[in-house]
């Protein structure tokens, strides 16, 4: 298993897939109470730029739940807010915590803190990746079609963090993954190539989102901006208006297909009410298995 979770991409569809088979295990022993403590005498930090609810909260619980400590740092609270340099910040973290989890912009922040750091760093999402994200949602997947090599899996929308860990999930997992971006918002370049060469099955960007639904058996749709483009807001709401998945949108895919969305959700943008609030979509399993998921990889990396 690698040192840290930067991305996918230095993952194995084994070491993939025992992630999610121990974020199964550890879900069904905390529905019957099982007490866990494996992490008992850890910490790990939390170090956020980013806003968040789920991935913040669900790590936490995740932490607690092994019986380990958290401490959480708001991006602005630390020295970094003064440029104090990363790969100074990474050497003293890695003094006094057993693992450190990172939301920021850049994924080179998330590279040189892995690069200085003496315990694992997990990318907890970057403008490039989010990489935890994506393994949960492979999980919810999983536990409510099955294996998912034989899958088809579509993204419709803009082709941002979790359109790229959907890529490289795509190449080292093998199901097929077909992308509906407008033009001039595709995904990154480098990872479709790379991802491309792994891959046993398609991965094909289009741009049409009715052909990337049809047949599909999952549906994944994002906000059309992410933290940090919020300033594109109205150029976005203009170029994305014909990638909502909405009634319509829908009927075109097979009715047992489900609906993905990582949350936090803009009803009326990249998804409807009605859709987000239907039995297709299942993005409250999601939310909960992220937490199943964290404290899988908690385990694995620090343990
Ligand atoms: N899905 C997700 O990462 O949500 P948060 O931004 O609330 O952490
Ligand atoms: N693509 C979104 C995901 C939020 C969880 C963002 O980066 O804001």
């Amino acid at each position: 298993m690698p040192k840290h979770f930067r991305s996918l991409q230095e993952f194995t569809k084994l070491e993939l897939l025992g992630l999610i088979g121990r974020a199964i295990e550890l879900k069904k022993e905390k529905k019957v109470g099982k007490i866990h403590q494996q992490l008992m005498g850890k910490t790990i930090g939390l170090i956020f730029e980013k806003p968040s609810t789920r991935t913040r909260v669900s790590f936490e619980a995740a932490m607690y739940g092994l019986g380990g400590q958290v401490i959480f740092l708001s991006g602005r609270d630390t020295q970094l807010a003064r440029s104090e340099p990363l790969k100074d910040m990474s050497r003293v973290m890695s003094r006094y915590v057993d693992g450190m989890v990172v939301r920021t912009f850049g994924q080179e922040v998330v590279e040189e803190l892995a690069a200085y750091a003496t315990v694992p760093v997990i990318n907890a999402l970057t403008d490039l990746h989010h990489p935890c994200q994506v393994l949960s949602d492979i999980m919810t997947v999983i536990e409510k079609k099955g294996p998912i090599e034989p899958l088809r899996i579509a993204w419709v929308g803009d082709g941002n963090n979790m359109a790229n860990s959907w890529i490289q999930a795509a190449g080292i997992l093998g199901f097929e993954l077909t992308l509906a971006c407008p033009q001039g918002y595709e995904p990154d370049q480098e990872i479709l190539t790379e991802s491309r060469k792994r891959a046993s099955k398609p991965i094909t960007l289009i741009e049409d989102p009715v052909a990337a639904v049809h047949g599909a058996d999952v549906i994944n749709v994002d906000v059309w901006a992410s933290m940090g483009k919020e300033d594109e807001q109205e150029e976005r709401l203009r170029v994305f208006s014909r990638f909502q998945l909405n009634r319509e949108l829908l009927a075109k895919a097979p009715t047992d297909c489900v609906v993905l969305h990582c949350l936090p959700a803009h009803r009326g943008e990249e998804i409807t009410d009605e859709v987000l609030e239907s039995a297709q979509c299942i993005a409250f399993d999601q939310a909960e298995n992220k937490m199943h998921i964290h404290k899988a990889i908690l385990e694995s990396l620090i343990g």
